[in-house]
């Protein structure tokens, strides 16, 4: 028998699949993709489960593992813009940004080459691409490409429309005796997915604001990025619920908090907080949020994590300013509002647009 990635009999398979990133271990890894099994690897934006890209079956375990719908693309991951170049159809404004980006949190939608694997790119005539800036992902792409592979699908490394990964335990938590080997290199520095740019239509697109600002892109295009539109790509981060916890979250305004929390106690309620200021109320589970929005992006998803598992009813979370530096964090935690509150993975997913 085999489990839900299909490589290795539950019976066999030990407590814990995380080794820490040694040569060795990397090494191991890119025999492990190379065979055609599921590999999780550090990012500096969040853990992503890796699959040989050029390798159908391979990659159909990592829809299977996620339980993401067949139709929802991954992102195909290469060392430069030479590798990229294998699975897409490159373009001026593809050179600049990764000249000025990669490696790193950005992801291009590009004009699939008809040699590319369709199934990485969930059947899409585009592909998502992008060059990772860790370390760790970087020494496994090279040995990767010395056993002969070309790039690595990876998605987060969650369950679908679950809280991303941004340390080997959150992998090995949510993917539990499913895990394949699970490579850690630490803490993600950056904490948030990456920024993705369509770049395979007339108009260059914000599909969804990351770990690269849309200013940053936007000065080295030298015209301004559409927003989404019905006709875009399909991105799963767009789901109007995603990255949710199990516990029931609100988002309130620091103005509202101390109120809000006072009839949710009324009402029964257990509640954590996360907050900039204390509530008045002292009995309460409350966190300090970061008032730096690149700290904030870093704690992110480990703290959603560690409230979600605090045993609490509700989550109260201050909505993070209005501005710019916090546009990524704000969609996230929407979404992450939205689809809070359900014990099934992916369930109640609503689309957003
Ligand atoms: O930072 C990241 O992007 C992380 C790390 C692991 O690289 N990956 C990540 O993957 O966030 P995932 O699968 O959780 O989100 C990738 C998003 C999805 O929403 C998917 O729909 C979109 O990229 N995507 C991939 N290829 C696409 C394509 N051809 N057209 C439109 N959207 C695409
Ligand atoms: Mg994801």
């Amino acid at each position: 028998m085999t489990g839900a990635s299909g490589d290795v009999a539950p019976e066999r398979r030990p407590a814990s699949c995380i080794l820490p990133a040694s040569p060795a271990a990397i090494a191991r890894a890119a025999d492990e993709l190379i065979s055609g099994r599921l590999v999780a690897f550090p990012t500096e934006t969040v853990y992503g489960l890796g699959a040989d890209a050029a390798n159908p079956d391979a990659v159909a375990k990592i829809y299977r593992l996620k339980g993401r719908p067949a139709d929802h693309p991954l992102i195909v991951h290469v060392r430069d813009s030479e590798a990229a170049r294998r699975w897409a159809v490159w373009s001026d404004e593809a050179e600049r940004l990764s000249r000025a980006f990669w490696p790193g949190p950005l992801t291009l939608i590009l004009e699939r080459l008809p040699s590319a694997c369709a199934a990485a790119c969930g059947g899409q005539p585009t592909i998502g691409i992008r060059a990772p800036a860790h370390p760790v992902s970087l020494r496994l792409l090279e040995a990767f490409a010395e056993r002969g592979g070309s790039a690595i699908a990876a998605p987060s490394a969650n369950r679908f429309g679950r809280i991303s990964p941004t340390r080997a335990q959150h992998v090995q938590d949510d993917l539990g005796a499913d895990s394949p080997l699970i490579l850690d290199g630490g803490d993600c520095e950056v904490g948030l997915e990456s920024t993705i740019v369509d770049l395979s239509r007339a108009q260059p697109a914000l599909l969804r604001p990351g770990g690269l600002s849309r200013v940053a892109i936007e000065q080295v295009l030298g015209r301004s990025l559409l927003a989404p539109d019905a006709a875009a790509p399909r991105v799963s981060g767009a789901l109007a619920a995603h990255y949710a916890p199990r516990t029931l979250l609100e988002l309130v305004s620091a103005a509202d908090l101390d109120a809000r929390l006072a009839s949710l106690t009324l009402a029964g309620q257990r509640t954590a907080v996360w907050s900039r200021a204390k509530p008045h109320a002292n009995d309460t589970i409350w966190r300090a949020q970061a008032t730096d929005a690149t700290v904030f992006a870093h704690q992110l998803y480990a703290v959603l994590r560690e409230m979600d598992a605090s045993g609490v009813d509700r989550l109260l979370i201050e909505r993070p300013p209005d501005d710019e530096a916090w546009r990524a964090i704000s969609d996230r935690l929407g979404r992450a509002a939205v689809g809070s509150g359900s014990e099934e993975a992916g369930d109640d997913v609503r689309q957003a647009r």
